[in-house]
């Protein structure tokens, strides 16, 4: 069964909106979990545009999953990761300017760099994976420089899947390079998640790849727990991932 992490960033980026205390992420996490989340994600960016150092600490305190911290591979940010020790990190690149994490990881570009990252990390016990692109030479990349494991940038899959539908030719394309890097992080013994951009309707499609370990997925389920109450939007997709 794959199991589902569920990233609220976004209950904290409403907090941030007035910078007071509501809607607390700790209550959040709390509600997923009991709703059958697996692990618990956040983005500690360096801007700190949602979630704040002291959300990451209090995270880890209070949750009964496990705690995902999506960073970049920068000092500060590994100073804090090594202090809170959360289950697992997500190294991903950041760009002050985005939305949202729009690429993946240039691995094979940054190999020195990362793999010293790498293994202060895991020297604390901290499982580290790697936010790439659906690329057989990134995966391998990750491999070379010791993560434990790859998160595959699924973003291109969604907006292929919206935009174009799955008949499309360049969804089908994308949806073979997932394949392919995700065969190649198999076939390197690499724990494989998936995310970006995951919802209830492309999610169905992408439970077809074979191996996968966890989703990520975040802002269609703070989405649409508008509408239906957090607890239920978990659970929906809960229900959809384990159907498949
Ligand atoms: N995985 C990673 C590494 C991310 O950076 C994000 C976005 O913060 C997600 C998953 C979740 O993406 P979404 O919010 O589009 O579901």
């Amino acid at each position: 069964m794959i199991k589902l992490g569920v990233n609220i960033d976004h209950i904290a980026t409403i907090r941030q909106a007035r910078k007071g205390e509501i809607p607390s992420v700790v209550d959040a996490a709390l509600i997923c979990e009991k709703a059958g989340a697996n692990s618990i994600t956040v983005h500690l960016r360096e801007d700190r545009r949602h979630i704040q150092d002291k959300d990451v600490y209090d995270l880890k305190k209070s949750i009964k999953t496990k705690l995902n911290l999506e960073m970049s591979a920068t000092d500060d940010i590994i100073k804090i990761a090594l202090n809170v020790k959360p289950a697992f990190v997500c190294i991903v690149p950041e760009k002050r300017q985005e939305l949202t994490t729009e690429g993946g990881l240039d691995v094979k570009k940054n190999k020195k760099n990362l793999a010293s990252c790498v293994e202060k990390l895991k020297k604390a016990g901290i499982v580290v994976n790697m936010f790439v692109e659906a690329d057989i030479e990134q995966v391998l990349a990750c491999s070379q420089i010791g993560a434990d494991g790859v998160e595959i940038h699924t973003g291109k899959y969604a907006k292929f899947y919206k935009e174009n539908g799955r008949n499309s030719l360049n969804f089908k394309e994308e949806f073979e390079r997932i394949l392919k890097a995700s065969q190649e992080a198999t076939k390197n013994k690499l724990l494989l998640n998936a995310g970006h951009g995951l919802d209830y309707d492309n999610i169905k499609h992408m439970c077809k790849v074979p191996n996968l370990k966890e989703f990520n997925i975040g802002f269609s389920i703070i989405a649409q727990g508008i509408f239906t109450g957090l607890r239920t939007a978990v659970k929906d997709m809960k229900e959809l991932i384990n159907k498949g």
